[in-house]
């Protein structure tokens, strides 16, 4: 029985096996929000769905686009009408510049950009009708600026960002709303490639997903924290470019970031 903490009744979550994508279907499920979990078919994902009554495992490849709306369709038959669909499958791959991973960009392009796109498509329009819904995408801080290491996230968070700034604009008076989820650093095996010493004001998935569920029932357009990163990257996005470089590398001098 929903207890009325969350104003969902039907959440579908893509990257649901994942770390805070995870942690965020529990928490929807222990306040009774019925969960639609999607990922790739799993141990993971079946472990979440056997974790609580409130979860439903609906597997599906997000970078599929007639699987997802054929997985968002069946929710919908089963469970009923998505009152949130959280798009949070996501990748990081290191980029290296003399050792350019072509095809990890590719991938992380993909599954960055193509698979929030392909939510959105499998899941729109259900909602258009309906006059009512809210779409959430897991975005990032590093979207805001380019960092060394970082070409291929960056790139693809960029695009999300960008996305959601044009959905925002366009979803106005549909009744649906949209919101971008933009964190830091959080501990999850996403970065375990990233230098652990060059990760600052690293975050645990728990405090992560808390801080998301905070917010998000207010259904804001963003959502991004820890304040300290966000300052700092959103200042570095909004400088003349000819001070943004030399702030971004005296600051990776000064942190070892
Ligand atoms: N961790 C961070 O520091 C951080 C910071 C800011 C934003 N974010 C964003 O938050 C989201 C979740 O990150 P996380 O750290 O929790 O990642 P994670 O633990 O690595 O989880 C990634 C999820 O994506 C799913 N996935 C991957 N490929 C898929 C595919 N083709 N089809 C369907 N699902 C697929 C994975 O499931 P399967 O592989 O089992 O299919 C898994 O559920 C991502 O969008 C990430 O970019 C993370």
């Amino acid at each position: 029985m929903a207890d009325k903490t969350y104003p969902w009744k039907i959440a579908w979550i893509t990257g649901a096996s994942g770390a805070i994508c995870g942690e965020i279907a529990q928490r929807l499920a222990k306040a009774g929000v019925k969960v639609a979990a999607t990922a790739r078919p799993s141990e993971k994902l079946d472990e979440l769905a056997a974790s609580s009554p409130s979860i439903t495992a609906f597997p599906a490849d997000v970078l599929d686009v007639e699987a997802l709306k054929a997985c968002a369709a069946k929710v919908e038959a089963e469970l009923g009408p998505i009152d949130l669909a959280l798009l949070g499958a996501g990748m990081y791959v290191p980029f290296d510049i003399r050792n350019i991973d072509t095809e990890g960009f590719r991938q992380t392009m993909a599954l960055n950009v193509d698979g929030v796109l392909n939510g959105i498509a499998a899941e729109l329009p259900a909602m258009l009708e309906r006059g009512e819904g809210h779409l959430a995408i897991m975005g990032s801080l590093f979207g805001y600026a380019g960092w060394p290491g970082n070409g291929s996230y960056g790139a693809s968070k960029a695009a999300v960002i960008n996305l959601a700034e044009s959905l925002k604009l366009e979803l106005r008076g549909t009744g649906i709303d949209i919101t971008l989820i933009n964190p830091g650093f959080v501990d999850t095996p996403l970065n375990a490639s990233y230098d652990p010493k060059k990760k600052l004001f690293v975050m645990s998935k728990e405090r992560c997903a808390r801080k998301i569920l905070e917010k998000l029932p207010k259904r804001p357009y963003e959502i991004a924290f820890p304040p300290q990163v966000e300052i700092f990257l959103k200042t570095v996005r909004n400088l003349p470019r000819a001070a943004s470089f030399p702030v971004v590398r005296w600051f990776i001098k000064a942190t070892g970031a």
